[in-house]
């Protein structure tokens, strides 16, 4: 029997979307056709994330491309692999994180879109299992962070984290807000190069964090997407490394957008370590079952250059190389802009900015000082004043540190 009742529709009913009002939009991705609609040849764009090398493009890596030939060459399907993706990718990044000794053990790992992919997933497992926690943001955080974590319906709040007059970590702040979370509550961290501050823990700290969190009971999110980019990629998952060693059950997102420069690719990975092999075998179930829902299996492409790379003692070799060039270039533009921007301003003031960490620092501007730098200067920068370092040119630091020191 076929259904063939037509109701209609009366005058006052309005059709399917006819009333939907316009999203907020997402305060980095708005800028971003910003930038595009600006046709001065001289604009800087100092807003995404994203790494620019001296002629201003970002650049595909060179171990990307050898990796993408053979992948290219050597893979004889495209059928899927399954709900967590490359197990073969997740292991060898594991190993380069977490380390040998745990990756065949007490760990559930899911390849996923992105560093995002990873976050979202770990938040669906945390409420899965305890929709009770709370989710606690540094202040400031990545702006998707509170959209892209929150919207699983976990409570979230804020732990204070830098103080702007001295552009540095508040560690007391810090640990007071430890005090005040509850056991099961979810610390979210930034690995290294905080984003969007650039300043980050000592290791010092990261180690006295760590016993607190295992004292307490709170499980730390250790969202790792610029390790690299900071001080080298071992020196930079430093901090990690010191969480693992000291907390029982510790959530991982690794991002590889960045250091391999592979950001359209989604390419990332959701970790979890726990106590035991057998809540782990449990967990990746979980986290194939959460991926199925959401986006049911991860791309591919990404996830099986990186596996080249990191299976190829050549290629990881020319990868870390690459990424130290990288850091490099970030490191010699913040020394160039902090001391252009001093030598303008007649102070040492901008110094942090040479002392800070990654892509990014928080130069604490206004809506206002924001619009007259876009404006009159064709500078562009996130809410708050992030600013991508990454983004400048030897021959752009001398304009951009002249737009600073005149609207500041
Ligand atoms: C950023 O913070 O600019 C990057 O992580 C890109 C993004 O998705 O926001």
């Amino acid at each position: 029997m076929s259904c063939r009742i037509q109701i209609a529709a009366d005058d006052e009913t309005l059709s399917m979307f006819e009333s939907i009002e316009a999203p907020t939009p997402d305060t980095i991705i708005a800028l971003m056709s910003l930038v595009q609609a600006d046709d001065r040849p001289d604009k800087v764009d100092l807003t995404v994330g994203v790494y620019k090398n001296g002629q201003g493009l970002t650049p595909i890596m060179d171990c990307v491309r050898q990796a993408e030939q053979q992948v290219h060459d050597q893979q004889t399907s495209k059928a899927y692999l399954g709900l967590a993706g490359d197990m073969e990718f997740c292991r060898l990044v594991a190993q380069l994180v977490v380390g040998d000794s745990l990756v065949e053990g007490r760990i559930a790992m899911a390849q996923a879109p992105g560093g995002s992919g990873a976050l979202r997933v770990l938040s669906e497992l945390i409420v899965r299992d305890n929709p009770e926690s709370t989710l606690w943001l540094s202040e400031p955080t990545w702006p998707n962070h509170n959209p892209l974590m929150g919207s699983t319906g976990l409570q979230r709040s804020d732990y204070g984290y830098f103080e702007a007059d001295s552009q540095s970590v508040n560690f007391e702040t810090v640990c007071e807000c430890v005090e005040q979370m509850a056991v099961n509550d979810v610390m979210v961290l930034h690995g290294c190069c905080h984003n969007p501050t650039g300043s980050d823990l000592t290791y010092e700290q990261w180690c006295t964090l760590g016993d607190m969190l295992a004292e307490r009971g709170v499980v730390p999110l250790v969202d790792l997407a610029y390790a690299g980019l900071g001080d080298g990629f071992d020196e930079d998952i430093r901090g990690t490394r010191a969480i693992i060693e000291r907390v029982p059950v510790t959530l991982l997102a690794v991002s590889c957008s960045k250091n391999f420069g592979i950001y359209r690719e989604r390419t990332g990975c959701a970790m979890v370590l726990t106590s035991s092999n057998e809540i782990a075998g449990r967990l990746q179930g979980h986290m194939g079952t959460i991926a199925r829902t959401l986006y049911s299996m991860p791309p591919d492409h990404g996830a099986a250059v990186v596996r080249t790379i990191l299976s190829d003692e050549r290629l990881s070799t020319l990868w870390r190389q690459e990424l130290s060039e990288m850091a490099e270039r970030i490191g010699a533009l913040r020394s160039g802009i902090a001391s252009k921007l001093n030598e303008f301003s007649g102070s040492e003031r901008w110094s942090f900015i040479a002392a800070q960490k990654g892509m990014f620092s928080l130069l604490g501007l206004s809506d206002a000082q924001l619009t007259q730098l876009r404006v009159d200067h064709g500078v562009y920068m996130v809410k708050g004043g992030r600013v991508n370092l990454a983004g400048l040119q030897p021959s752009n630091i001398e304009k951009v540190a002249q737009a600073l020191v005149a609207v500041t």
